[in-house]
């Protein structure tokens, strides 16, 4: 199994490349099924949950070629409806299948994707707003199968809550039914937001009509098209606080600032300096870090996805800190590690009470999934001498060539056999 070994107590400094972002690829990647031509991706990033969903797209039929910088989807000959559990269970994103192919054939056999260490994670959003375009679903056997024989029928549907995975399934759904869909109490994370432009761009008939209502008129024919996905909010988040915590000085390019817009208050707010330009963050952390009391919210608030990192931040911070996550109840499994690692951090329900004035002691640790693997990546960087992470397939899953571009920026990170 591979390690990371880290060497910490050196600031980073330097400028970093963001990656294209996984969670606006993964949607798109599955709305490409809506295509019976070819789409041309640009900018999808290298890492292990996209691999999974083009071995997804191949096991359906899709025939996936790279050519220089594009990944060129072609659905010419895709007429497999069954998602197998053995990809799915890999990735939860892959129940983002489950849309496009009920919108192109009328029916879909999709595997359940079941909990994971973040949460219970159910599906039922999901399930009861297909329903009202007209599926009828069973579940059987841990896959659930969902048919629509007359095809599907447009309707004005609320989301009881509000849900990225289930906001993108059924635009992606509604995109191919017949009449018009009404989704209001949307996400509307940037991911979303570019799928949707990635939807306008293949021919989809789609528009915002309110802050979270979107409108979709059934088209019945998709474009060929080529696309360039946004940058990594969470990437370039996760970097930027990489620098606040080690003090250090790091440009962030390939962004646009203004969806970072909560995540740079709160740097602001605990003292590091952050200036803006049109496609670049300059941070430059401080010493003295000032304590906050922060909860992760849907866009526009704090992304759940930089939780861990955050707290690993807060840590360092001059008094108390609270942190309340109100997206995953489990999304905690990262404080046992920071606590072995010297910090002070209780759990109260959904909240985080995190003393502050930690000096993180380097350890041997052990990651639980894709964020809480970075977070520790963090802790260890702040912490002056040698720390080894175990298990760091998590982070493989969703960081592109992390180790390289920390020793970019001056960390003494190797990755061990
Ligand atoms: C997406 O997951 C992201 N995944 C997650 O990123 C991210 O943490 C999450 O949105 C929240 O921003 C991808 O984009 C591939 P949700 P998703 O449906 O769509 C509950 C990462 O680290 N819920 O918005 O699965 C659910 O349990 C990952 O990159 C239901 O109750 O999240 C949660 O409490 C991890 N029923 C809340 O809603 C449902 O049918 C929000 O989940 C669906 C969701």
């Amino acid at each position: 199994m591979e390690k990371l070994e880290v060497v910490g107590g050196k600031k980073l400094s330097g400028v970093l490349k963001i990656s294209g972002s996984k969670n606006a690829s993964l949607p798109i990647l599955a709305a490409s099924l809506l295509s019976k031509k070819k789409i041309k991706l640009i900018n999808l990033p290298q890492v292990k949950d996209i691999k999974t969903m083009l071995t997804l797209l191949e096991s359906l039929g899709s025939r996936v070629k790279k050519v220089g910088k594009k990944t060129i989807i072609d659905n010419i000959n895709q007429k497999k409806t069954e998602a197998n559990y053995n990809i799915v269970r890999l990735m939860r994103g892959s129940f983002l299948v489950l849309g496009p192919l009920l919108a192109k054939f009328g029916k879909a056999k999709v595997s359940s994707p079941g909990g994971c260490s973040i949460g219970v994670r159910p599906i039922d959003i999901h399930l009861n707003a297909l329903t009202k375009l007209g599926v009828n679903i069973k579940i059987v056997d841990g896959y659930v199968i969902a048919k629509a024989p007359q095809g599907l029928k447009g309707a004005k549907i609320r989301f009881p809550k509000i849900s990225v995975g289930a906001t993108e399934n059924l635009i992606i759904a509604a995109s191919l039914a017949k009449g018009t869909t009404i989704l209001e109490n949307c996400a509307i994370e940037p991911e979303i937001k570019d799928l949707t432009n990635f939807l306008f761009k293949i021919g989809c008939n789609i528009k915002w009509i309110s802050k979270r209502s979107i409108r979709i008129v059934g088209v019945s024919e998709i474009n060929e098209a080529t696309y360039s996905v946004m940058f990594d909010r969470i990437e370039a988040g996760t970097y930027l606080i990489a620098a606040a915590v080690t003090e250090g000085n790091l440009k962030i390019k390939n962004v646009n600032p203004n969806i970072l817009r909560s995540e740079i208050k709160i740097l602001r707010k605990i003292g590091s300096k952050v200036r803006i330009k049109k496609n670049e963050i300059h941070i430059i952390g401080n010493k003295n870090i000032r304590s906050v009391n922060i909860k992760t919210a849907p866009w526009p608030g704090l992304a759940t996805d930089l939780q861990a990192q955050i707290m690993v931040l807060l840590c360092r911070g001059n008094k108390k800190s609270t942190i309340q996550e109100n997206i995953f109840e489990n999304r905690f499994m990262h404080v046992s590690e920071l606590n072995r690692m010297g910090a002070k951090i209780s759990i109260v329900g959904n909240r985080a009470l995190i003393k502050g004035n930690t000096k993180f002691a380097p350890a041997q640790l052990m990651a639980t999934d894709l964020r809480a693997s970075v977070s520790l990546i963090l802790a260890a960087l702040s912490a002056k001498g040698k720390s080894v992470i175990n298990r760091i397939y998590h982070l493989d899953r969703g960081y592109e060539n992390i180790e390289k571009k920390l020793k970019k920026v001056g960390a003494q990170i190797r990755r061990l056999n």
